[in-house]
């Protein structure tokens, strides 16, 4: 653990300059708006540790694989996200003296991020021999305009005249530190520079995305000079003479935009209009509407702690990288396990959205933003059918572990391409959507189609086993992705046997509420009545492992019991994580679980099973799991939260709370933890206030964790806009907008008012 930032409710703020810890500062102090982020790398030269990354949604390079046995299904290539055009740049000179913070004595130093309104500010001051001068910087990327960012950089040479020469820059000419080959994926297309105005369009090797950004710098008071770039470097430069104490202020507006929205031929001038137009509107009006939506962000998701403000800065710097990272608009796009952050992961589409990510939207943002989630994996259902249709005698579909387009793009593929569960997760959301929402719309329109393609897979994918009359899946991985190639992994087959009978729900729907519907998907589907009775029957027959000396267990896997059975409490310090001490041998024949993976099951089809069993299972598997997926604590915390152990739920909780904010896990350096961030989400609303939604009825079973004095949290349902407040000695409920309406509270029905609250004493919903 290492904290490297104030404890603060609102803000992440370092204090003191750390060149040793410079990158993760950078993770830390990353802002995007779900169009484009950047780390909190600095706008002026730096020639120290840093790793620079300012990323464009959806924009990437299918970087050829690096293997060295190549097998038949490997993915071609592994999809990266690119690091693009830097648009922040100034390069600084003071009396010819270049400013960079790994040469120049560094007096006062102050990186804050203000999460409330979304913006990132830097005060510095630097020193050159008795000479000081005061470094100030603003910056945001808008979430009301998405393709804009801005700065706003001030120079003020504390005890001493001087020329001050800054050069605002932008410079496609960047690479990404995890290229497998070395290479520069970028190519130039074309730029220009004019007085106060620069411009640059790159593209992509293979892809040809194409990259346009425009900027216009103003330094009031100084001398514009056009720089003699180079094709992927524009730049203007500003001369200005100050006396000690006088300030020379840069302020940058930049514009970019991609050919995901418009044509190529187009996009000068799109970059050109949107940028002329902040401009001119000038920076503290766009900062000033920006900071309006943040806080209207908060007004709609934020979860309140009080008593704790670890938890409390936890939290909602977890909340504000979700709505940095995802923003719902555009269902081509998704949420990569590191947002805008780093470049680990390749900002990928893991299943991690659906059997994550999806929860808070859902109850946070309109509707929308989750049907694009789903949408999303509707419209690379041709590429998942490819998918299937490679691993020889599948049919319908097989989702990808890894993916930007929808074709498989992992670079571990020996441990990952077994994890079939993931088509498990995919069919799980259309249900999750459904069921929160009440919008069975979805399903007619595209969710039936990805419905009937993984049934299909599925019912390819089983093996029946005469002798025994049941269906078995053989050689998959579980999400426990410490045990290799086994057999029918329960959560495996339990899910599977779900999507075939969802499917069936589903279909019995459509037959009841869209029979034309039905009638034209059956058609183009090619779905026959004995398809459908085949899906039941391999619903009936499944196989699940079981032992009997642990009878109330849903053993994770056959066999799960013929491994040594210690704890991780047994395990010498020393060992832990595995993954950095044990060889891949050792970890794959122990009995040691990385993440959720029973647990998940339960999670998932929480209605199906029992506090008792839940209990059983959780007291069996918890001891061994070592959580080292940061997806693996929140579900645990969940579950415990249901039984009863509310120790243990917070304990759990606090792995996820602030594993970036204390570095846990020691690798916040490469980029934050998005799924982790919204596992904490999940821990306090689906865990300690215990959300669920069963047959259109919302429900909680709030308990308070220890240390706390209370905690709230704004949610969506439907159409109310609900505030829930926990405290030690009742629970109250307001609705701001949305009907009269009733809700399960510890199982008591209770009537929620019309733009109003209800009160309940604690004790007498125990
Ligand atoms: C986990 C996967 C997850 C991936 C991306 C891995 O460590 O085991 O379940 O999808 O990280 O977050």
């Amino acid at each position: 653990m290492k904290r490297l930032f104030d404890v603060n409710e609102w803000k992440i703020i370092e204090q003191g300059f750390h060149p040793e810890d410079n990158r993760l500062a950078e993770s830390m102090t990353s802002i995007g708006n779900g169009h484009m982020g950047m780390r909190g790398n600095f706008e002026e030269d730096y020639s120290g540790d840093t790793h620079q990354g300012m990323y464009v949604a959806g924009v990437y390079y299918p970087d050829k694989t690096r293997v060295g046995w190549w097998k038949n299904g490997y993915p071609e290539y592994f999809a990266k996200v690119l690091n693009a055009v830097n648009i922040m740049g100034v390069r600084v000179s003071i009396n010819g003296k270049n400013v960079d913070l790994n040469e120049w004595e560094v007096v006062d130093f102050k990186r804050e991020l203000d999460m409330q309104h979304g913006v990132l500010t830097r005060t510095m001051l630097l020193k050159n021999g008795v000479e000081e001068t005061k470094i100030e910087s603003t910056r945001f990327f808008s979430i009301v305009t998405k393709e804009i960012a801005a700065l706003r950089y001030t120079v003020t040479p504390i005890n001493f005249e001087a020329e001050i020469i800054i050069e605002s820059y932008l410079d496609a000419d960047v690479e990404n530190e995890d290229s497998n080959y070395d290479e520069k994926f970028w190519l130039p297309v074309e730029h220009g520079t004019e007085e106060r105005f620069g411009y640059v369009t790159s593209k992509t090797k293979k892809l040809d995305w194409h990259v346009t950004a425009a900027m216009i710098t103003d330094v009031e008071g100084a001398i514009c000079e056009v720089v003699e770039g180079t094709s992927q470097y524009v730049a203007n430069r500003f001369t200005k003479q100050v006396e000690s104490g006088e300030a020379a202020t840069v302020e940058k507006v930049v514009a970019l935009v991609t050919n995901r929205d418009y044509e190529v031929e187009d996009l000068l001038e799109q970059a050109m209009k949107r940028v002329n137009e902040a401009f001119e509107l000038g920076f503290d009006a766009v900062l000033a509407q920006h900071e309006a939506a943040w806080l209207k962000h908060w007004e709609e998701a934020d979860v309140k702690i009080e008593g704790d403000v670890e938890a409390q800065q936890g939290i909602r710097f977890n909340i504000f990288h979700m709505f940095q990272t995802y923003t719902g608009e555009d269902s081509r796009l998704n949420i990569g396990p590191k947002g805008f952050t780093g470049e680990k992961y390749g900002g990928a589409t893991y299943w991690d959205t659906e059997a994550y990510c999806l929860n808070f939207y859902l109850a946070t943002s309109k509707p929308d933003v989750a049907w694009n989630l789903l949408k999303y994996r509707h419209n690379q259902l041709p590429q998942a059918k490819e998918n299937a249709d490679k691993n020889v005698g599948m049919k319908g579909a097989l989702y990808p572990m890894v993916t930007m387009n929808g074709e498989e793009c992992h670079n571990e593929w020996e441990i990952t391409h077994e994890e079939i569960h993931r088509n498990g997760a995919i069919a799980h959301a259309i249900y999750n959507y459904t069921n929160y929402t009440g919008d069975t719309s979805y399903l007619g329109q595209y969710g039936f189609e990805v419905l009937v393609e993984i049934a299909r897979y599925w019912a390819s994918r089983v093996n029946y086993v005469p002798q025994k009359d049941v269906y078995m899946i053989l050689g998959v991985t579980g999400p426990n992705e410490y045990e290799n190639n086994v057999n029918n992994n329960w959560y495996t087959n339990l899910m599977a046997a779900w999507c075939l009978e969802y499917a069936q729900t589903v279909h019995r729907h459509l037959a009841d509420n869209e029979p034309d519907r039905l009638a034209e998907l059956m058609h183009q589907l090619a779905l026959t009545d004995e398809e459908l009775a085949q899906w039941a029957d391999i619903d009936q027959k499944m196989y699940y492992p079981k032992d009997e000396t642990e009878p109330a267990v849903f053993m994770q896997q056959d066999g799960f019991m013929d491994k040594e059975q210690i704890m991780v409490a047994d395990l010498d310090p020393k060992h832990l994580p595995l993954n950095q001490n044990w060889s891949w041998d050792r970890v794959l024949r122990s009995v040691f679980i990385k993440q959720a993976d029973v647990l998940q099951g339960l999670y998932f089809l929480t209605d199906r099973f029992s506090i008792e069993q839940k209990k059983a299972n959780f007291d069996f598997y918890e001891p061994r799991t070592v959580h080292e997926s940061s997806l693996s604590p929140c579900i645990y915390s969940i579950i415990a939260a249901e039984v009863g152990y509310e120790e243990k739920a917070v304990e759990l909780y606090q792995r996820s709370a602030r594993l970036d904010l204390d570095n846990y896990n020691n690798d916040t350096e490469d980029g934050l933890h998005i799924t982790s961030m919204v596992g904490s989400w999940m821990s306090i609303v689906h865990g300690f206030a215990g959300l669920r939604v069963q047959e259109g009825v919302l429900s909680f079973n709030p308990m308070l964790p220890q240390g706390w004095t209370s905690y709230s949290f704004r949610m969506q349902w439907r159409d109310h806009h609900i505030h829930i407040h926990v405290k030690q000695n009742e629970i109250s409920i307001e609705q701001s907008a949305g009907e009269a309406f009733s809700l399960k509270l510890h199982n008591q029905v209770i009537d929620v008012p019309a733009e109003g609250s209800v009160t309940v004493p604690s004790s007498m919903t125990v």
